[in-house]
């Protein structure tokens, strides 16, 4: 097994009816003032808003309500704005994926002299060097971003969409309650199911490797998914289903797979792109991707597809074979659960997107895709050009 650090201060409190530990999270950090940070409103319909308010009685409260999924630039720096006004000491996320982004966001900018985006974009060696103390409240499990350190910004004007991130934002704690699950649009079930599927693949798919339990950890977490996807799809208030898909996407990206691993992340580098240009939900730019990705760089990936297709498909045969078909098999899991890995299913102008992603990546020189590092713009286009039919 390769040697590793592990860290990861974040406390996860999970289960049914945490809320009341609320008071208690926040006072360990002598907090006063407190910036709760939302959504479009989704916490406002379900009465989650009003449970949090309640508990929160003896604090200052703050509400930012309206960052947007792929949380925008923009919108966040309006929070910082609040944040400096009001002398905010703690925030508290409330939402999905990108509510937790935007908090980690808010949280280092506050504290940032400057423009923070020249961090995001690397052209400076400029970094976020303190940030405010935060906690989430997750109402989506499908990121893991409850239990990282990592970070997603979109600038819509400049279809830019891009990474940080560093030990300064993992969140104080999270409070985990899978009953959440149950005011989900399908949409962001499925959404869920297949980010979580392929933050997986991502840490799994590069080299054969002697990390014997990680693997098995990876291969609990795939089959886990299969196991439970079109289930809660169909009864999002199974909390028997709705736990193990919020336990399972919070697995598959707190650190824990990587550990020893090499890992990939070119599926999910290429998706930014696709989401940034044409708007499409993170998890389905991911399905788009992947299949392509995993047929052009086949020579590299093949035997890890073979384990993968032979321990989660049960396919036999020839290896190669096997390896081929385990990408088709992929490719039927997303589209079986309602996802089109068809570009042009997305938007009437595509054609103009592999040759700009292409350029993209030449003109960040600082991105080294793939768990070799080998993924050449050239690639880049082929893949975005595949997807395409
Ligand atoms: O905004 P509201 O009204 O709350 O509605 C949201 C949003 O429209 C809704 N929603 C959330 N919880 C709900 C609910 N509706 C009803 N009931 C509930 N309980 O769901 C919609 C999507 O939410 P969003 O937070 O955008 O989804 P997700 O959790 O998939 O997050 C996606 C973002 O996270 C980034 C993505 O790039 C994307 O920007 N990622 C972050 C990662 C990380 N930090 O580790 C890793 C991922 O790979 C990913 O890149
Ligand atoms: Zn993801």
């Amino acid at each position: 097994m390769n040697s590793f650090e592990y860290y990861n201060p974040t406390k996860i409190i999970f289960g049914k009816n945490q809320l009341s530990k609320l008071p208690q999270l926040i006072n360990e950090f002598q907090a006063k003032k407190i910036l709760l940070v939302y959504g479009g409103g989704s916490i406002e319909k379900t009465g989650l808003l009003n449970q949090i308010i309640t508990q929160l009685s003896l604090f200052e409260i703050h509400l930012f309500k309206g960052v947007e999924a792929n949380p925008e630039y923009r919108t966040l720096m309006k929070a910082v704005e609040v944040v400096r006004e009001k002398q905010i000491d703690f925030i508290l996320a409330v939402g999905g994926g990108s509510v937790i982004d935007g908090v980690k966001f808010i949280s280092g900018a506050s504290y940032f002299n400057g423009d923070p985006w020249e961090v995001l974009q690397r052209t400076t060696n400029k970094i976020f060097e303190k940030a405010l103390p935060f906690g989430t409240i997750l109402t989506l499990p499908a990121t893991g971003s409850e239990a990282n350190s990592g970070a997603v910004i979109s600038r819509s004007e400049i279809k830019e969409k891009l990474a940080f991130g560093s030990a300064l934002f993992f969140p104080k704690f999270s409070i985990l309650d899978p009953t959440v699950v149950s005011t989900l649009p399908k949409r962001q079930i499925v959404n869920g199911i297949v980010d979580a599927y392929m933050h997986t693949l991502e840490q799994y798919l590069t080299f054969p490797s002697d990390n014997l339990l990680q693997e098995r950890e990876a291969e609990g977490i795939l089959l886990t998914l299969i196991e439970i996807a079109q289930g809660i799809i169909e009864n999002p208030s199974d909390y028997r289903l709705a736990s193990n898909l919020m336990y399972c996407a919070n697995h598959a990206l707190d650190g824990n797979l990587r550990c020893g691993v090499i890992t990939d992340w070119s599926t999910h580098a290429i998706g930014h792109e696709l989401t940034a240009l044409f708007g499409i939900d993170h998890a389905r730019s991911l399905a788009i991707i992947a299949p392509r990705l995993y047929e052009i760089k086949f020579e590299n990936k093949k035997e890890k597809l073979e384990q993968y297709g032979k321990r989660i498909f049960q396919l036999s045969g020839e290896n190669e074979e096997i390896a081929k078909k385990a990408i088709i098999k992929t490719e039927a899991f997303f589209n079986s659960l309602g996802i089109s890995t068809n570009l042009n299913d997305y938007s009437e102008d595509v054609a103009f997107a592999p040759a700009v992603i292409r350029k993209r990546f030449e003109d960040r020189a600082w991105t080294k895709l793939g768990e070799r590092q080998d993924l050449n713009p050239e690639e880049v286009e082929l893949i975005v050009q595949k997807s395409i039919f």
